[in-house]
């Protein structure tokens, strides 16, 4: 699944990749029809709100936002979330399967500091306001090897202005990468965005990483994955 075709606000934008997998266990398709409608972003999908009105607020209180774009089946980002109870996760993730196995890990840890958008991250990032992102993950982001598809990847200049804008003076954005090339890609791609700056390039990851079942497979095939700090001026 990634991204490409630039569109205007409210317009569909591509998707590509799947968004179903296999047939549902009944606590998956169950966690889908219950919990996803308490943690789901009500007007982030263009269907929904064509004239991108805003969102009304996310969490009751301000409390710093971070969000991550891919959360897959969502090991990293319940393990954020626990470990750091006073921050609000927003998460973003179109493949259904990936979805219903967050949630069910979600309800597994009981915890209340988490809103999903199951769908494309571009969507939910343009109506956030100005500045509200203190730390943004991209974890293994799908990699696009074919150099006619490289325009589909999310460390895109498009993709980066966007984040640039939604993101507040100081914040991280951290990406994880087992592609050499996708790495050099980001690099350029930060280097050429007004912005940000490299804060670190690293081949270990960031204190209490929790692994992601992408890095896990990775890891298996004999992949080096690198993690690349950037910073938002
Ligand atoms: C290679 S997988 C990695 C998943 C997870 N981060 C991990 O490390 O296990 C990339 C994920 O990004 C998701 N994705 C692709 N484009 C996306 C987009 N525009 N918005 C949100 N998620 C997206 C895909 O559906 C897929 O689950």
């Amino acid at each position: 699944m990634q991204t490409g075709g630039e569109a205007a606000p409210g317009q569909r934008r591509n998707l590509y990749g799947r968004r179903h997998g296999k047939k549902l266990k009944p606590s998956q398709r169950r966690m889908l029809d219950t919990l996803l409608p308490q943690l789901g972003i009500p007007g982030v999908s263009p269907d929904e709100n064509p004239g991108r009105a805003p969102l009304g607020p996310l969490f009751p209180d301000r409390r710093p936002l971070w969000l991550e774009v891919g959360f897959g089946a969502g090991e990293h980002l319940v393990h954020q979330a626990a470990a750091h109870p006073e921050v609000g996760f927003l998460g973003c993730e179109p493949f259904v399967n990936g979805v219903a196995m967050a949630l069910v890990r979600i309800d597994a840890a009981g915890l209340a500091n988490v809103r999903l958008h199951p769908g494309d991250a571009r969507d939910l990032i343009e109506l956030l306001p100005d500045g509200a992102l203190a730390r943004v993950f991209l974890l293994y982001p799908d990699p696009w090897p074919k150099a006619r598809h490289h325009r589909r990847r999310f460390a895109s200049p498009e993709n980066l202005a966007e984040l640039h804008r939604a993101m507040a003076p100081g914040a991280e954005l951290r990406l994880a990468t087992d592609i050499a090339d996708y790495a050099r890609h980001a690099l350029e791609a930060v280097a050429a965005a007004p912005g940000f700056s490299v804060a670190s390039v690293e081949d270990a990851p960031w204190p209490g990483w929790p692994g992601t079942r992408y890095e896990a497979k990775a890891l298996a095939a004999g992949r080096r994955p690198q993690y690349l700090t950037f910073r938002r001026d």
